[in-house]
């Protein structure tokens, strides 16, 4: 296994600028065994490893979707898995010209000294687990063909107390960890510093904490000598939790407001932005980056690409169809949010096309 001693900034670059490029972005399918497990059974299918690869296998092969989809995130398993006719699905990702990405961490434990709170883990080895430590497992999923990665950090609001300061910053160091030693491999880091959409806070309390996150996050990468133009970012959008019960958010106070954290408390040399959806629906996902890629004046003056990395905004309807009407019926769906997606990303999109 090769492990790269200098890192490769021109090839991290231009990974980077692929995965978004104009009308593209990521479809996170990422999801754990033990998530799509809850994923797959909420569908009224049991979940199996051979479960798993048919659904997802399926989505990959939707014709056509190359076009919206500049990026698949893997978890190992699939990335280890076949299409149906046997071709690994790295190779059958790269030979549509969707480039594979991979889930490195290896979830999240409890942070100490702070209950209710989480730390994300994946850097050391847990031989207990089956996990190399992050370098290895780096350098194998290059050679499989991945040239981007993602880790997720897990921040929760909750009155006053959370999210601590000292969570946030255990989070941020190995946030930026975490990239450095993805670049020296040759992976673009995903940095994913997810403020939760669950709970009864504001949307202002969500800005707070998303950027304090950026903050430290970035604060650290400069420490660790992350690349930054060779990451993305894939953050949250600013908006109240779900349980807030307070005067409603609009939707173009949700994309100004993100705009406006992004705008202040990013790195401009950051590669792109490509959002989670969070447990927004479908159609609000897709308005949402729609209008913040439809502003004009000072909310358009930033230097990035705003894009997509959705999970559940990108497969939920795909994953209905898969289990009542079966795997065409899947494609089409998924092809439908794909292009609705691909089309926010240069401010086309229109409810009419739903
Ligand atoms: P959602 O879009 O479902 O939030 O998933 C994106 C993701 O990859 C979370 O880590």
């Amino acid at each position: 296994m090769v492990t790269r001693a200098v890192m490769d900034k021109a090839l991290l670059e231009a990974t980077a600028a692929a995965l978004v490029a104009s009308g593209k972005g990521i479809l996170a399918a990422d999801e754990s065994n033990g998530t799509m497990t809850k994923r797959l059974e909420g569908a009224g299918i049991e979940s199996s490893e051979e479960a798993r690869r048919a659904y997802r296998a399926n989505l990959f092969a939707t014709p056509g979707c190359e076009s919206a989809v500049s990026g698949v995130i893997l978890y190992d398993e699939t990335i280890r898995q076949n299409m149906d006719d046997g071709t690994s699905i790295p190779d059958y990702l790269n030979s549509r010209g969707m480039l594979p990405g991979i889930k490195v961490d290896t979830g999240t434990i409890d942070f100490d000294g702070c209950p209710g709170e989480k730390v994300t883990k994946g850097i050391e080895a847990e031989p207990e687990n089956g996990w190399a430590d992050l370098g290895t497992r780096c350098a194998e999923y290059f050679e499989m063909g991945a040239r981007f990665a993602k880790w997720r950090a897990v921040i929760q609001i909750e009155g006053r107390e959370k999210p601590s300061n000292a969570c946030m910053s255990a989070n941020a160091e190995a946030l930026a960890r975490y990239a450095a030693i993805c670049q020296e491999n040759g992976l673009v880091p995903i940095i994913e510093p997810e403020v939760l959409m669950e709970g009864s806070h504001n949307y202002l309390e969500c800005f707070v904490a998303t950027m304090t996150m950026f903050q430290k996050t970035f604060e650290e990468c400069k420490v660790q000598g992350v690349h930054l133009a060779g990451t993305l970012l894939k953050p949250n959008m600013i908006i109240g939790g779900n349980g807030y019960r307070g005067a409603e958010q609009t939707r173009d106070d949700v994309a100004a407001s993100t705009v406006i954290c992004l705008t202040h408390f990013v790195p401009h040399d950051v590669g792109g932005i490509v959002f989670l959806s969070g447990g927004q629906s479908d159609e609000e996902a897709t308005d949402h980056l729609n209008r913040m890629n439809s502003m004009s004046g000072v909310y358009s003056e930033h230097p990035w690409e705003l894009s997509y990395s959705y999970g559940r905004a990108l497969q939920a309807a795909a994953l209905k169809a898969w289990a009542e009407e079966g795997a065409e019926a899947s494609q089409a769906a998924f092809a439908h949010r794909a292009k609705m997606n691909s089309l926010a990303r240069s401010g086309d999109w229109d409810i009419s096309l739903e």
